[in-house]
């Protein structure tokens, strides 16, 4: 890159106006890129509000169609489906993350009825439904690892019976894309596609999340024997390129924001589509904010969003999706 010395050049011509500035920008934001999370609960006409999430509620499954329906009015392309589990439905076996009448299940089909149009994405992970309150099995205080694996294909295959579009792994057990994607294809699931978590890491961002699906009382200890330790970077690298070769369609940096630089190193290196999960925490710290007034939330969401295209990703999963399109659609 050469650049002519000042005056010939002088960076302030491009940024002079609004029409320059818009000819000069190099990514963009756009509804298309938002997969919005959202919290599912039984009962009727239910809007719960969940206080460490400022402006997000636990919806049952006709105000997840409503939400649906607007989504897809807004140009918001996919929604992801976590179920709060009624703890009388938590056991030691999770047997509920695979009942066809679960309510991430029940949620799918009734979203596929009334909004055919939009993607669903369904969590794979036994925590919801986990009396230990950890993504898989606990056996003698250890997270076991095949064993957990068997139990999350049962789990997608339910999922993608109920009409799941794409299917989110988000456990980090080893070995668990090629078993969900052999499994697929047996049953004729040929284009139900995999977004796997591969880069998750044993983050304190997901505080407010275990509160969202009620996960925090079960959970004893950490995650850090299955997610990934914050100071790693090639490490997640192998993960990426581990998922891509077992079968994932696209692959996913999480938390989002303070992972960025994992972003960019999964985008140049491998070119599949990537997304980040800005998660609970990020959006608590930007909600709270904002409700006390200390910063401009609107601003900081768009800038925080535009953030992940500038890092390469595809997509962001993004709590902020209905705020940030109504925005961006004027
Ligand atoms: C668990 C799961 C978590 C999130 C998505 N799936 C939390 C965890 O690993 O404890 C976090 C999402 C967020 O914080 O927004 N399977």
């Amino acid at each position: 890159m050469t650049q002519a010395p000042f005056p010939a050049t002088r960076f302030r011509r491009t940024r002079a106006s609004g029409a320059l500035r818009d000819l000069v920008r190099e990514n963009t934001l756009t509804p298309g890129d938002f997969i919005w999370p959202v919290f599912v609960r039984d009962g009727e006409g239910v809007e719960e509000p969940i206080g460490s999430m400022p402006g997000v509620n636990r919806l049952s499954v006709d105000k997840v169609v409503e939400a649906a329906r607007e989504a897809h009015s807004l140009g918001i392309p996919a929604i992801c489906l976590f179920p709060y589990t009624d703890e009388r439905l938590k056991t030691k076996d999770c047997a509920e993350a695979w009942n066809p009448e679960n309510l991430s299940n029940r949620a799918t089909r009734a979203i596929k009825e009334a909004v055919p149009d939009i993607a669903i994405m369904t969590d794979v992970a036994l925590d919801p439904y986990n009396i230990d309150g950890h993504d898989g099995f606990v056996e003698d205080g250890v997270i076991v690892n095949d064993r957990t694996v068997e139990a999350l294909v049962k789990q997608t295959l339910s999922q993608a019976r109920a009409g799941a579009d794409i299917i989110g792994p988000s456990d980090m057990m080893d070995g668990r894309i090629g078993a969900i994607r052999a499994a697929l294809e047996a049953e004729g699931h040929q284009n139900v596609c995999i977004l796997s978590y591969s880069a998750k890491y044993a983050s304190a961002f997901y505080g407010p999340f275990r509160d969202a699906v009620g996960a925090s009382g079960a959970l004893k200890g950490d995650k850090k024997t299955y997610q990934m330790d914050p100071a790693n970077s090639d490490e997640a690298m192998r993960l990426i390129e581990r998922d891509l070769n077992e079968g994932a369609d696209m692959v996913m940096v999480k938390p989002g924001l303070p992972y960025l630089d994992i972003c960019r190193r999964v985008k140049d290196s491998f070119g599949a589509p990537t997304y980040a999960y800005q998660v609970s925490g990020e959006y608590a710290m930007i909600a709270g904010a904002a409700e006390r007034g200390w910063v401009d939330g609107d601003k900081i969401m768009l800038e925080s969003l535009m953030a992940f295209k500038r890092a390469g990703c595809d997509g962001i999963l993004t709590y902020f999706a209905p705020a940030a399109a109504r925005m961006l659609n004027g």
